[in-house]
């Protein structure tokens, strides 16, 4: 099935659909999984059924008291995910600390290592066109007693939501919709991108609601602000959780952002990250 062929009925079904099973409640989005090293045919078969309905889902580890580091990237890997990004900050295996940095003057420049809010985005919208993250992995070890909850919404609905408003969805497949420039600092080049592809036949997204350091081609501004519209509005398709320690999502890099949060003498937020060049396969 093509979805980028929104007249056919093949579209209408895979829409109709995907809005119809869409659910934000917790309790049919979480799984609890007894062992992150080896799933049970019971946790794979729901884990399947929730990942293609939503594209996220959420785990939860109970009281696991093995080494929660390794563990993780064997999880991620029973759900299909590899080729972890390997940042400066980063583990040997791709894994990342996400916490308040206050010794790297580097890392404390890049929002995601403060405690300020992070806008809607998907990881990577920055990477070369080339080199895309196609899934995720949170997991939050502590957290803080105020703030730092996320919001996540399918990219797929996102692309759903703006067909039914408009006919211009070529304007966010256009290879250069947008474009970051580049950075002198870490040397990253400018990089140009679409908002939506078609990636193995699956629909693969490219965004950030950030103001600064990114300019949107002038002719397609008016189809940037309607998806911008619809993903800050559409609350009804926004899912809002904030991880509690021992939890997780795993994601096909849906949109998600994150309020600001204060840590505490005694609470720091703290939560794992591992992003894959894969896309999740269970
Ligand atoms: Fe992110």
């Amino acid at each position: 099935m093509n979805i980028l062929n929104v007249k056919s009925d093949d579209y209408r079904r895979w829409r109709d659909r995907k809005l119809a099973c869409f659910t934000s409640d917790m309790s049919k989005l979480m799984v609890e999984i007894k062992n992150p090293l080896k799933l049970t045919s019971s946790e794979i078969k729901l884990s399947a059924k929730i990942i293609n309905q939503s594209n996220l889902l959420f785990f939860e580890l109970g009281h696991y008291k093995g080494d929660i580091r390794s563990s993780l990237v064997i999880l991620a890997k029973q759900f299909g995910m590899g080729q972890f990004e390997i940042l400066e900050s980063s583990e040997k295996s791709g894994l990342t600390k996400i916490e308040v940095s206050s010794l790297s003057k580097a890392k404390s420049e890049y929002i995601p290592y403060t405690n300020k809010s992070l806008n809607w985005h998907t990881d990577g919208y920055y990477n070369e066109v080339n080199d895309p993250i196609l899934s995720w992995l949170l997991f939050c070890k502590s957290n803080s007693s105020n703030g730092g909850d996320n919001k996540f919404m399918d990219h797929e609905i996102a692309y759903i939501l703006f067909n039914d408003h408009s006919a211009d969805i070529g304007d966010l497949m256009d290879s250069e919709a947008f474009t970051i420039p580049e950075n002198t600092q870490n040397g990253r080049k400018a990089v140009s991108s679409y908002v939506f592809r078609l990636l193995d036949n699956k629909l693969h997204m490219k965004f950030s609601m950030r103001e600064k350091n990114i300019i949107w081609r002038n002719k397609i501004k008016s189809s940037v602000e309607l998806l911008k519209t619809i993903i800050k509005e559409n609350e009804y398709y926004q899912i809002k959780y904030k991880l509690k320690p021992n939890q997780g999502v795993i994601s096909n890099n849906v949109i998600h952002m994150r309020s600001s949060f204060t840590n505490t003498s005694n609470k720091n937020r703290l939560l794992y990250r591992l992003r894959s060049k894969r896309r999740i396969d269970i």
